[in-house]
């Protein structure tokens, strides 16, 4: 595991689109695993600004997304769909059609989940997973208890879930109940992850993730047993981590 220090959430971002843009240039076809929430808003902003100034060409990326809220379109704006489309995809040149994220909508979820093991199959596995967490420990939709070996699946989000992402909605009620996301086992397939982390809400929970046992009651703690695990974290998220 390598850890890199942020002076802050600005800092953060750029660092962590310094590493997708490294496995850009290195790869030009290569497979990112992207992640929505607010973490993650300030490395697409970089990467956008990079692929103006002409140093980056996302023509033959491919892009599966970690998850997807059950029942939203991408044409919802509280869809995961819509957050990528608005926040990365319009304004960069990447082909809609090699642009991958779960379908929320489709009339049956687990068979959903199956088409969208077998996409990441043939696409040859994903080079770089971009990861942000949450405050329960959570990575993409995998809540506590969990177990780590699942694939791609529907997940129950739980309550501390849906309040902590409330802000994005009118009220809490309209937060879906359910979610389509990667399992942790498909997950750490990933040939490398970032995990990237922002904030002192997170201090706690980054120090548990990365140092405390590896249990289900915190998904992300299995990120630990990654060969290729790169943390970067602005000085806040960690404030309980010595140097
Ligand atoms: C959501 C997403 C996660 C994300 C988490 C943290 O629950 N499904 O993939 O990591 O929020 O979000 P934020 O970066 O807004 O704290």
């Amino acid at each position: 595991m390598k850890i890199i220090r942020a002076t802050d959430y600005r800092d953060m971002s750029r660092k962590a689109a310094n590493f997708l843009s490294a496995q850009v240039i290195l790869k030009e076809n290569c497979v990112l695993g992207l992640a929505t929430g607010s973490t993650v808003l300030g490395i697409y902003e970089q990467l956008i600004q990079w692929y103006n100034k002409g140093d980056i060409d996302f023509s033959a990326v491919s892009t599966v997304n970690l998850d997807e809220y059950a029942g939203l379109s991408s044409e919802d704006p509280n869809s995961y769909g819509y957050y990528m489309n608005t926040n990365l995809f319009r304004h960069i040149n990447i082909d809609p059609r090699r642009c991958h994220l779960p379908d929320g909508t489709a009339a049956d979820l687990t068979a959903e989940c199956l088409h969208y093991e077998e996409l990441i199959q043939q696409l040859g596995g994903i080079d770089m997973q971009l990861l942000g967490l949450g405050e329960n420990g959570h990575i993409g939709f995998n809540e506590p208890h969990q177990s780590f070996a699942q694939m791609t699946h529907v997940v129950e989000l739980s309550e501390s879930t849906r309040a902590a992402n409330a802000r994005f909605f009118s009220s809490e009620e309209d937060v879906p109940k359910q979610a389509v996301t990667m399992g942790v086992k498909r997950i750490m397939q990933a040939r490398r992850i970032l995990l990237c982390v922002s904030g002192q809400r997170k201090a706690r929970i980054l120090k548990e993730v990365l140092f405390g046992p590896v249990i289900p009651a915190i998904p992300g703690s299995i990120l630990q047993m990654h060969p290729r695990l790169t943390v970067v974290a602005d000085a806040d998220a960690l404030a309980e981590i010595r140097g």
